[in-house]
């Protein structure tokens, strides 16, 4: 059975965590749409477009996993690309409350769409994009939690050299 599965977040921007669970995610189903959520909040430090080019680059070695951008209702736009799985990362007991409700909600509205959790890999389950852009904000390493060309966007939308 070919199994196609969507992968929405907001990638503000990729981290290490994100990319863990790309690459799991690779492994498990046929076929992954890795989409950007399109005018979630606009205080992004990165257009969409920049997100989708850094997640396209970051993805180029797995064939199975494309880039896409998402407005409006996830489940909608689970439907117009025929997939029925959408992936999370479950970091923490923290993440579940909100995920429990988005699961929830969305099985409410779309009962043909299942939600499949991956636990982060343990050792990324600190990272979150908040946390990093908070820590390249105040001029923090950030090396461990975004790959090299994030870090090197991140560093250069906040004027820093290094
Ligand atoms: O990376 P994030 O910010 O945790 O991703 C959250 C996202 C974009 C997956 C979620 O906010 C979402 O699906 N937004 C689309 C709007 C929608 O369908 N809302 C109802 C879900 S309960």
């Amino acid at each position: 059975m070919r199994t196609i599965a969507v992968y929405p977040g907001s990638f503000d921007p990729p981290t290490y965590g994100h990319l863990d669970i790309i690459e799991r995610s690779s492994r498990v189903f046929s076929r992954v749409i890795v989409s950007v959520a399109r005018n979630i909040r606009k205080d992004t430090m990165f257009t969409a477009a920049e997100r989708m080019t850094m997640l396209r680059t970051l993805t180029r070695s797995f064939p199975n996993v494309e880039v896409d951008s998402f407005r409006g209702l996830l489940v909608e736009y689970v439907r117009v690309v025929d997939a029925h799985v959408v992936v999370r990362g479950l970091r923490a007991i923290s993440d579940f409350e909100y995920e429990f409700q988005m699961a929830h909600m969305n099985k409410k509205l779309s009962p043909e769409v299942d939600t499949v959790f991956m636990m982060t890999g343990e050792r990324y389950s600190y990272i979150s994009s908040q946390i990093a852009k908070e820590i390249a904000r105040l001029g923090g390493k950030i090396d461990d939690l975004v790959p090299p060309l994030v870090r090197e966007r991140m560093l250069r939308k906040l004027g820093r050299k290094k």
